[in-house]
């Protein structure tokens, strides 16, 4: 009985490990397809492109604005002061950058930190789906108006954020909760302290996602068993 759930365990993590390995060859192949596109705005030489960064097994997902200096020079998304807030954010709910997907709208650096035009939002878009095609996570968390634009067009941050909202994506549904983009945080107390409270509900809402695809599974498995019956 042992040796069949070790041997078992090792299928099932040897499985993990191949479907691991293509998630981090695809969205390596999505970086190199963005460095080739010629047709991307902005992008004038490969390292212009600002590529997604963190775990590709990731259960949430952060979707910020576009690159800012510091991220151009160290190609990887919020390294700079926004990036700084983000990490603590992160801390204080107990999740780890590691383990969570950082990615923008606009995967390069707009001239002068200006906001991103629509249509450079287009162009990239369609990376930006591929990023979410290949990871499938639970939750998106939006990160200031642009990302909340790709879900909710016709919102307003001020209602919209903290709220987890489903959206049907392709086959299947993601929580999507809005926030605001860290840097507004910076700039006003106020919205430092409702992107405090935002944050704090996100355990809850991961917890809560668990459980049903738990119970959802369990589910399934039992009707299984029960047509093995049969
Ligand atoms: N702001 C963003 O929206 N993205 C970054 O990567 C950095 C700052």
């Amino acid at each position: 009985m042992l040796n069949q759930c070790l041997l078992k365990d090792k299928k099932v993590s040897c499985v993990k490990m191949i479907f691991e390995m293509d998630k981090n060859d695809a969205l390596q192949k999505i970086k190199e397809d963005m460095e080739a596109d010629k047709d991307l705005p902005l992008v004038s030489k490969p390292e212009d492109v600002i590529p997604g960064d963190g775990n590709p097994e990731a259960e949430i997902v952060f979707i910020g604005e576009a690159g800012g200096y510091h991220e151009s020079i160290q190609r990887k998304p919020f390294v700079g002061q926004a990036g700084k807030l983000l990490n603590k954010l992160l801390e204080l709910i107990n999740i780890k950058r590691e383990d969570v997907y950082i990615t923008n709208m606009v995967k390069t650096r707009p001239p002068e930190n200006r906001d991103p035009l629509p249509e450079e939002l287009l162009a990239f878009g369609k990376y930006l789906d591929r990023e979410i095609d290949i990871i499938q996570p639970k939750v998106i968390v939006t990160l200031g108006r642009f990302s909340m634009g790709k879900f909710f067009p016709f919102d307003f941050i001020s209602m919209a954020h903290g709220k987890a909202r489903e959206v049907k994506w392709k086959d299947r549904w993601i929580t999507i909760v809005c926030m605001y983009h860290p840097a507004a945080a910076l700039r006003n107390g106020e919205i430092m302290r409702r992107e405090r409270e935002d944050f704090l509900k996100l355990p809850e809402i991961l917890t809560k996602l668990r459980e049903k695809e738990k119970t959802k599974s369990d589910i399934m498995k039992n009707e299984v068993s029960q047509m093995k019956l049969l």
